[in-house]
């Protein structure tokens, strides 16, 4: 299956990645981590986006689109893939729909309330895991490897608020294209805990025979 994750910053959407990659085994793709990983590695890439990264901005479409359009030709990505963070405005998703055929976006919606808190509080470990700093108690390592947590860097008040305006004024209107095209599929993340939102999106994929 090719997957688009779509939902606000701190919606849940790596969260439910890596419960999704581990049921369904699905090859997870986030525009986001790529970023990291090419600020990380001091890559020209890197240098671009950690500008726009930490203003709350999108990295430019030419740059984003050409680095998920290489990624999706190789051959781990064959059989499908779950894009999480991308697409993120029309032009994206326009095309997106050129090089690739979606079969289901999963939408996952919160109240905006929740969300500064979600992100401020957000402790991450190079494991993969993230914690919110209320399951954490005094402690600042991972209690899955051990490693030391570390924050990111946009997950500051003033940078988050960037990227909820970016998200309401760009992302939030691919709900309706994906809707308009037969293939949103939307769950709820305020009102439970990670795995309860999980149960509900393993409800949505079993309808429709995902696997
Ligand atoms: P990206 O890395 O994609 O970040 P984001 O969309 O802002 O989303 P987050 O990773 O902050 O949140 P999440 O939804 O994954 O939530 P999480 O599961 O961690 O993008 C970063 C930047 O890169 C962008 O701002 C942009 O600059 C650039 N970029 C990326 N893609 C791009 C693109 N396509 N085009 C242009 N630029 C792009 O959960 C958050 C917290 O909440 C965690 O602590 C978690 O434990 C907790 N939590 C999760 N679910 C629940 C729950 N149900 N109940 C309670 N707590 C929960």
């Amino acid at each position: 299956m090719k997957i688009v994750l779509l939902g606000a910053p701190g919606a849940g959407k790596g969260t439910q990645a890596s419960r999704i990659t581990a049921k369904y085994n699905t090859l997870h793709i986030s525009t986001g981590d790529i970023f990291r990983a090419n600020i990380k590695a001091g890559t020209e890439i890197g240098k671009l986006a950690k500008s726009y990264m930490d203003a709350g901005k999108l990295v430019p479409d030419e740059v984003t689109c050409e680095i998920v359009k290489d990624r999706l030709t190789w051959e781990d990505a064959r059989d499908g893939y779950m894009l999480d963070g991308f697409p993120r405005n029309l032009f994206q998703a326009e095309e997106l729909d050129k090089f690739a055929d979606i079969d289901l976006c999963l939408n996952i919606d919160v109240d905006i309330d929740l969300l500064m808190d979600r992100i401020c509080g957000r402790w991450m470990c190079t494991c993969g895991e993230s914690y919110h700093v209320s399951m954490l108690g005094d402690s600042r390592v991972c209690p899955k490897c051990g490693k030391p947590l570390y924050q990111r860097a946009d997950d500051n008040p003033e940078t988050v608020k960037a990227r909820l305006d970016t998200y309401f004024s760009q992302t939030a209107p691919l709900v309706d294209y994906y809707r308009e095209q037969g293939k949103l599929v939307s769950v709820t993340s305020g009102a439970g805990s990670p795995d309860d939102v999980f149960v509900q999106i393993v409800k949505e994929f079993d309808k429709r025979d995902l696997r």
